[in-house]
């Protein structure tokens, strides 16, 4: 880090995201005393954190002027250089901005419409239903993260895109290990990372490509088939922006959700009396839901780039420049939530979460995510006497998408 600031440390250091209060009590820190901080570190670029969430909101909900295009997300510069050597250059919709934009969101978009979403309740409650068939025959006792929470979610993204369940495991191998944004304890042979991003990436391929020829052969309910046979701009997308929409939706549709779930019932056991009243009331799932997304806030941060100068918290920050948005920093921001370093699932206030960011690239699966965690969440409760935590919880060491990747718990089963 330059000069004496070394603030900044906490949107780089992956450990750093595994201690979350010494996390909380620096982003807190900087909200008050510095809310957008130039952070200069080798081997970055550098880039300016932004930590309240007036200017979070403010920078998403206008991305004419705070762009995505380039990288998105925070890594060293020579990941991207040797990425771009080896000719990978992703493009999702995370990367693309304006009209492009808005042609390739619109492939996908009313699959994740609340309505849409709604039809597949059924689907949801039977894979549900299943993992908790699976937290009974653990007698109640497992790592709720990797037995539930992972698996669950991975399920209930797998269904929705047509992959079969038998090839699931590969499924989560591939995403976890992906860009190495991942806990250490994912990404398999570290010795050389970049051949395992070239070897998943092409296994990604091979995999996508052979969907996608079987779903433009033999169409099915499935999003796999409507991303297969999607046309932009009046012709049929491109392969580089299919495969890498097989591959967002794909990665972003289940370790966001699973670390929102396992840390947000970490959360939830330390404090009993909300427990109780959750299994009193399965009404408040929706609001708890809320909460534990605020709480957990998974996706640690998004880049974007000045397209002009711009003054954010009476900071001057000049066109070009990136900032990093905290979203956890943001979802804590005592100026929006009352109280905010309390668990509350009765928070009047807990949808104003900003985990999900906003403005046009506003999380896709949001819906998804909210529906799969308030249907597993009542159901799961209502099959337990009690139910604690039976060790310490493990945070994932990941500054991109990260939470509690084990947690240890113990029931008595009803
Ligand atoms: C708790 C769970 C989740 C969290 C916290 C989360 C968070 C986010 C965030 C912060 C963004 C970027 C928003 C921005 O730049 O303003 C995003 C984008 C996105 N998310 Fe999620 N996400 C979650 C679950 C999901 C699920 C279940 C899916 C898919 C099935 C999904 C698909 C996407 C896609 C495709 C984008 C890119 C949207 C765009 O650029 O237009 N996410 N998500």
């Amino acid at each position: 880090m330059a000069g004496e600031d070394h603030r900044g440390a906490i949107f780089i250091d992956p450990l750093a995201y595994a201690d979350q209060e010494s996390w909380h009590s620096v982003a807190r820190h900087l909200r008050r005393e510095a809310p957008v901080l130039r952070v200069e570190a080798e081997g970055y670029t550098p880039f300016w954190a932004v930590t309240r969430y007036e200017d979070v909101f403010a920078v998403s909900r206008h991305n004419d002027r705070f762009l995505n295009t380039r990288n998105s997300v925070l890594g060293p510069d020579l990941q991207f250089e040797m990425l771009g050597a080896m000719g990978i250059e992703p493009k999702t919709l995370i990367h693309m901005d304006g009209q492009e934009h808005r042609q390739h969101r619109d492939v996908a978009n009313a699959w994740f419409r609340p309505r849409a979403v709604a039809q597949r309740q059924s689907d949801i409650d039977r894979i549900a239903e299943e993992f908790v068939g699976r937290f009974r025959q653990m007698d109640g006792r497992c790592d709720f993260a990797q037995d539930i929470a992972v698996p669950y979610t991975l399920r209930v993204i797998m269904s929705i895109f047509g992959v079969p369940e038998e090839d699931e495991p590969m499924m989560l191998r591939l995403t976890q290990g992906i860009f190495g944004a991942a806990d250490p304890e994912y990404l398999g042979d570290l010795s050389d990372p970049f051949a395992m991003v070239t070897k998943t990436i092409a296994e990604f391929e091979d995999y996508f490509n052979a969907m996608a020829a079987d779903r433009r052969a033999h169409p099915h309910d499935d999003l796999a088939t409507v991303i297969a046979n999607a046309r932009v701009g009046g012709c049929p997308m491109d392969r580089h922006a299919t495969l890498w929409y097989f591959v967002i939706v794909a990665t972003a549709g289940h370790d966001t959700t699973s670390f929102a779930l396992s840390g947000g019932l970490e959360a939830l056991l330390r404090h009993p009396d909300q427990v109780e009243a959750l299994q009193a009331d399965p009404g408040l799932a929706a609001n708890a839901t809320d909460e534990m997304i605020r709480w957990t806030s998974p996706v640690r941060q998004f880049l974007r780039y000045l397209a002009e100068p711009a003054t954010l918290s009476g900071v001057e920050i000049p066109a070009g420049d990136r900032l990093l948005l905290s979203y956890p920093s943001a979802n804590r921001d005592e100026a929006v939530f009352e109280d905010p370093m309390t668990f509350d699932i009765r928070r009047p206030n807990a949808n104003r979460t900003i985990a999900f960011g906003g403005g046009e690239h506003f999380c896709l699966g949001s819906t998804f995510a909210r529906r799969e965690i308030r249907t597993l969440l009542p159901r799961l409760l209502a099959a337990v006497k009690d139910v604690e935590l039976d060790g310490e919880p493990e945070f994932a060491q990941a500054n991109f998408v990260g939470g509690v990747k084990h947690l240890p718990i113990s029931a008595t089963l009803c």
